[in-house]
């Protein structure tokens, strides 16, 4: 996949009541890791509903160059024919990943805990976001990190272990990303790996092992989890139904709250109770959003979610449920922007590693548009009116979720409000503008 290099500057207009239905592309946390454990598993892998992004088709290009046989049947429909734990071929070419600091993170846990080298890089974003934090483990397990640029960043040159020692490790950070990564590099060792992490991220890692045969369990404390894994588990192929993304859907769900009149039903959105700190926060704030008709697909619970545009209120959203929520900040903040008060988002230090800086973005941007915004610390505050004039640029630092939360600012605001570039939203949901302009949104 390539990308385009000149820039896409774009403008969302104000718009008419947003009405209809849609289904927001496959889960991309859930598309990564569906590759990988393809790769990962002798015999056929079949995938539906892939979320066909960049991100997601550059670890597709990283299982292809580790042996696996990745065949597109249709419409998100996949097949892929792994090699199997143990089994990885050494990759001729530097692994490109693009923009995706996900399947960067977890192809390092797979390639750590194997006997082969391989050049991990990106594009200028992702060669700024820290890579120690997963590298750290990776080496206790006896991983060797050859060469990195500055402060362990991308490029990177990473040489496995052929027998990843068994470790118990305590994440620093709530993050799936390192978890996954270690738990990855333990399928191979011959013994037991412990993960630790103080706040449950997501589990999509230990859900899917657990469904491909590997023997993993999860006890809660607290807020944590301890998670053992038992390593070389004979993984078995297996059919993935990926539900939608919680994460993508967050923009016409917002969208939908602050544009007068707007009424739109959501289907099939993975309600993971990992991933759904928005959902709780935009009804603590008065968004009506009804959860209809619960169900399991794919071994996910999934529900549709019929979206009123609502008058919403400022509130104080906790720390504690920055893990479930982390990647819809940027667009909370716009749906905070609309609201009636203050809205304070604690504890997001994790902001700053993203994409982009967003907490510097998503404050940047609030204010191109009128709106008062301030970091103090780690949180982020927002003044809340429920007319916003608009009619600024914002810049998207090649972050995918500042520019859909900005197209959905100038849905909704006084004048038009543009972004510098849209290309990075193909990196996460290449349909948005489509499936918004089939709801009634325009873009310039
Ligand atoms: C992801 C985990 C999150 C999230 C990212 C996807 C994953 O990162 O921000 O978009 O699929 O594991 P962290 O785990 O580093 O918070």
């Amino acid at each position: 996949m390539t990308i385009s290099t000149g820039v896409l500057p774009l403008a969302a207009e104000p718009s008419g009541p947003l009405r209809g239905r849609l289904k927001p592309p496959g889960d991309k946390s859930i598309s990564h890791r569906a590759f990988i454990l393809g790769l990962l598993c002798v015999g056929r892998t079949e995938i539906e509903g892939l979320l066909e992004g960049e991100d997601v088709l550059h670890t597709g290009q990283a299982c292809r160059a580790l042996g696996a046989k990745i065949e597109r049947l249709g419409d998100g429909r996949w097949r892929v024919e792994g090699v199997g734990i143990g089994a990885l071929l050494p990759p001729s070419d530097p692994l490109d990943f693009g923009n995706a600091g996900t399947g960067t993170r977890l192809m390092m846990g797979v390639v750590g805990g194997h006997g082969i080298k391989a050049r991990f890089d990106g594009d200028a974003s992702l060669r700024k976001r820290p890579m120690r934090r997963v590298l750290d483990p990776l080496v206790q397990m006896g991983a060797e990190v050859l060469e990195a640029a500055e402060g362990g960043r991308c490029p990177i040159l990473l040489k496995g272990t052929p027998e990843p020692l068994p470790i118990e490790y305590v994440t620093k950070v709530a993050s799936a990303q390192i978890k996954s990564a270690v738990l990855l590099a333990g399928l191979n060792s011959p013994g037991r790996t412990i993960l630790v992490e103080p706040q449950a991220s997501r589990d999509h890692t230990e859900k899917m092992l657990a469904y491909f045969g590997a023997k993993i369990a999860s006890e809660s404390f607290g807020q944590g989890r301890r998670i053992v894994l038992d390593g070389r588990p004979e993984l078995r192929p297996a059919r993935i139904v990926v539900p939608a993304d919680p994460s993508s859907a967050a923009f016409p769900m917002v969208a939908a709250l602050i544009v007068p009149g707007s009424e739109i039903v959501i289907e099939g959105m993975m309600m993971n109770a990992l991933r759904t700190g928005l959902v709780q926060t935009l009804r603590e704030m008065g968004g009506g959003i009804e959860i209809l008709d619960r169900r399991e697909e794919g071994g996910e619970t999934v529900a549709d979610l019929c979206v009123r545009a609502s008058e919403l209120c400022g509130v104080d959203v906790p720390e504690e449920r920055a893990p479930s929520m982390i990647d819809e900040y940027p667009i909370l903040a716009v749906a905070a922007a609309f609201a009636k008060g203050q809205t304070r988002m604690r504890g997001l230090s994790e902001l700053r590693v993203k994409e982009s800086d967003r907490l510097a973005a998503i404050a940047a941007g609030l204010r191109a548009a009128g709106v008062q915004a301030a970091v103090e610390g780690d949180d982020l505050i927002v003044e809340g009116r429920s007319e916003v004039a608009g009619g600024g640029c914002a810049t998207t630092h090649l972050d995918h979720r500042i520019a859909m939360s900005f197209l959905c600012l100038g849905l909704a605001a006084r004048r038009k409000m543009a972004i510098d570039d849209a290309r990075m939203i193909a990196t996460s949901y290449p349909t948005f503008l489509a499936q918004m302009g089939q709801l009634g949104a325009r873009f310039s």
